[in-house]
Order: C-alpha cells, then sequence, then structure tokens
C-alpha cells in the first residue's frame, strides 16, 4: 500500500481529486466507484471546482456507489443518492443514466443486491474507487467480521456506525438498521482504490490497518492484499503511527 501523508482535509481531498480528474482526462469512459461520508466531500467540491474552471467532462464516466440504506428513496435528504445529487452529480455533465447506486427500496432486496454485482460486471468493473474508512475498520457499510468473500449484499449496521452517522439524521432513532453495500470481494475487483482518512477520529483505524494481521474483525486490513491502494492520510489520522 502507497502511502501519501498529507497536511490536513484540504489537503487530502485535492490530493485524491488531483488522481481522479487524472483518470478522468485519461480514459474519458473511466468506471468509478464513490463512497459518502464526510471524508470525500472536499474532493467532490475539488471536482466540481475542476469541472467549471476547465470543464472536464464527465459525459461518458459511469459510476457506482459504494453502498445505501435500506428503506431510504433516492429524494430522501438522508439517502446516499441525495447525498451524491448535492455534493456532485448535480454540478457535473454526468447523465443521470450512467450513475449506479443500490436501490435501498427494492422489494427483493437479495435480487437487487445480485443486480447490482452482475452490472458492475458488465460494464467490465471499477477502474479507480474511492474508499473512506469507519472508525470500527469498516469500508462501505461491511461491518467487522464480514466475509472476505462477500458480494453485494443487505448489511445489519452496528450501533456504533449508526451512531458515527447520527450526525447526518435528527436523531439516532432515525438512523436506518440496514443498508446495502457493495462486498468485501466486490471492493477488491476495483482496479485502483483510494483509501482516505482524516482526523484524530481516524487514527486508531489506521493504526490497526497497518500493526494488525488481516483479519476479517478489521474489514480495511484485506486492503494490504490489494496491488493498487494508496491511501492519502492527514497527519492527525497519522498521528498513532
Ligand atoms: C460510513 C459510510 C462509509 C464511509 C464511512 C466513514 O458509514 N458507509 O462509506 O467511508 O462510514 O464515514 P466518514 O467519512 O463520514 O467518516
Amino acid at each position: 500500500m502507497k502511502i501519501i501523508r498529507v497536511k490536513d482535509d484540504r489537503e487530502m481531498s485535492k490530493q485524491a481529486a488531483r488522481r481522479i480528474i487524472e483518470q478522468v482526462r485519461q480514459n474519458p469512459e473511466s468506471t468509478l466507484g464513490l463512497a459518502t461520508g464526510g471524508t470525500p466531500e472536499g474532493t467532490y467540491k475539488e471536482l466540481i471546482k475542476d469541472y467549471q474552471e476547465n470543464q472536464t467532462s464527465y459525459k461518458q464516466i459511469r459510476t457506482f456507489n459504494l453502498d445505501e440504506y435500506v428503506g431510504l428513496a433516492p429524494d430522501d435528504p438522508n439517502s446516499y443518492h441525495f447525498y451524491m445529487n448535492q455534493n456532485l452529480f448535480d454540478h457535473i455533465d454526468i447523465p443521470s443514466e450512467n450513475i449506479h447506486l443500490p436501490n435501498g427500496l427494492a422489494e427483493d432486496l437479495e435480487a437487487e443486491c445480485q443486480r447490482y454485482d452482475d452490472l458492475i460486471a458488465e460494464l467490465d468493473g471499477i477502474d479507480l474507487q474511492i474508499l473512506g474508512i469507519g472508525e470500527n475498520g469498516h469500508i462501505g457499510f461491511n461491518e467487522p467480521g464480514t466475509s472476505f468473500q462477500s458480494h453485494t449484499h443487505v448489511e445489519t449496521l452496528t450501533e456504533s456506525t449508526r451512531e458515527a452517522n447520527a450526525r447526518y439524521f435528527e436523531s439516532l432513532r432515525d438512523v436506518p438498521t440496514h443498508a446495502l453495500t457493495m462486498g468485501i470481494s466486490t471492493i477488491l475487483l476495483s482496479r485502483e482504490i483510494l483509501l482516505m482518512a482524516s482526523g484524530e477520529h481516524k487514527a486508531e483505524a489506521i493504526y490497526k490497518l497497518f500493526y494488525e494481521d488481516v483479519d476479517e474483525q478489521m474489514p480495511a486490513s484485506i486492503l494490504k492484499t490489494h496491488d493498487n491502494v494508496t491511501l492519502i492520510a492527514d497527519e492527525q489520522a497519522l498521528s498513532r503511527m
């Protein structure tokens, strides 16, 4: 795993955006894997700024998001689909038919997971996957204990993850208990992965990622077995190293 150490969240966002823009310009038909949460917000702002200033086009780019809450509609302000529209898609020229997120409202969630994996495979996989890391080491919504062989699936969220994400909701009670997430093996199929971390609250997860064994109790640890992963982390996130 390559490590890029940066000063702060702003620098992390810029570095990640630079790599994404390079990918989009070199291969305008790329497939990007996208993440939500606080971590990539600054990166998306940088992409929008670059789009406005340099007209980098996303007309032929396809995207697959990592995850979506079960039970939330795309126009629900707390859904990841809404987050993506607000933070990125509404501001660039990507056609809506090129945007993919798991459907958290699907009647048959198992079939929806299968459809999502099949579609990723049909479109020849993900070229560049953006990842954040949960405080407990989760990636996407793959909580500790998830099989490294997992495909896209329904995940029961841990209380700590629900609490960490409650800041986006009116109360903890409103945070869904389940989510659809790309599985670990889905994520590992990406040809390149950018893992981002900023802030003191990520320091323990980053420490464990490096100093503990590859273990299903620490989902992100599997990234050490992938041959094209770059961690972009700020000083606070690296403070326990
Ligand atoms: C959330 C998301 C993940 C994200 C992680 C960290 O639960 N499902 O995709 O990477 O937790 O979130 P944040 O970036 O807000 O710290």
